[in-house]
């Protein structure tokens, strides 16, 4: 089978279970800290959620007055997002789609949000990933992301020889701190990087900026 097909399984479990090892509510300390900032500097703006999962920073933006979108491949995702929401859902939107496919017109929002969906991407599809992505966020938009990092592992004993591995089902693929200019480097201005770490977990929490103008090739 097709991992991404397992890996839609992988992920249908995780929701159907509600036992999955990343957050449920309560938005990470970096994004928090980036609204915090972006609210002195735009009272007024449209963020995207990609593989929002339950919801937990696309409710954070919709709470503080912006228009947000969570977008998942995962209905039973969307439904508990929509369920764990306390707010005003005027300006929370849920949409079910794929990442390779995004059902959003070019520039369109100033905000972009991934926390854990490019690292379940196959690294031979980073350029599919980036044509479907980049496009939707206007010049000087930011982009939030995190992934896992290379120190991650999922047990002690954990001995990795390359930079992804396939296990129960789905794909992880781990970064080190270089990896985000060489790839997202052509169009955005990398403004912070953090690498969070706790016991056997580690991610890189990466915030980026779109250029305003894209350099033409020689
Ligand atoms: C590790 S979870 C993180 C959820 C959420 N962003 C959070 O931080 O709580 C990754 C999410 O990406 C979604 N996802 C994975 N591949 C996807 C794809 N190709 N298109 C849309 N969503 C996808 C999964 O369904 C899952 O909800």
């Amino acid at each position: 089978m097709d991992i991404y097909e397992s890996q839609k399984g992988y992920f249908q479990r995780a929701y159907q279970t509600g036992e999955h090892g990343w957050p449920v509510t309560g938005p990470s300390a970096f994004v928090v800290r980036f609204l915090k900032k972006f609210q002195s500097e735009k009272q007024s703006a449209r963020l995207l959620d990609i593989g929002c999962g339950e919801g937990r920073h696309s409710g954070l933006f919709a709470n503080a007055g912006y228009e947000a979108v969570g977008l998942d491949y995962q209905a039973l995702a969307l439904a508990r997002a929509a369920r764990f929401f306390e707010g005003d859902r005027s300006r929370l939107h849920f949409v079910r789609g794929d990442v390779f496919h995004l059902p959003f017109v070019p520039v369109s929002f100033d905000v972009l949000i991934d926390y854990g969906c490019l690292h379940h991407v196959r690294r031979r599809d980073t350029q599919a990933y980036l044509k479907s992505v980049v496009p939707l966020l206007n010049p000087g938009g930011y982009f939030l992301l995190s992934c896992f990092s290379e120190h991650f592992k999922h047990h002690p004993d954990e001995v990795r020889t390359r930079d992804w591995l396939v296990h129960d089902g789905h794909y992880d693929r781990f970064f080190r701190r270089d990896s985000f200019k060489h790839i997202f480097g052509k169009d955005f201005e990398i403004l912070e990087i953090e690498e969070e770490r706790e016991d056997l977990y580690a991610f890189y929490h990466v915030l980026m900026r779109k250029n305003t103008a894209t350099v033409s090739p020689a």
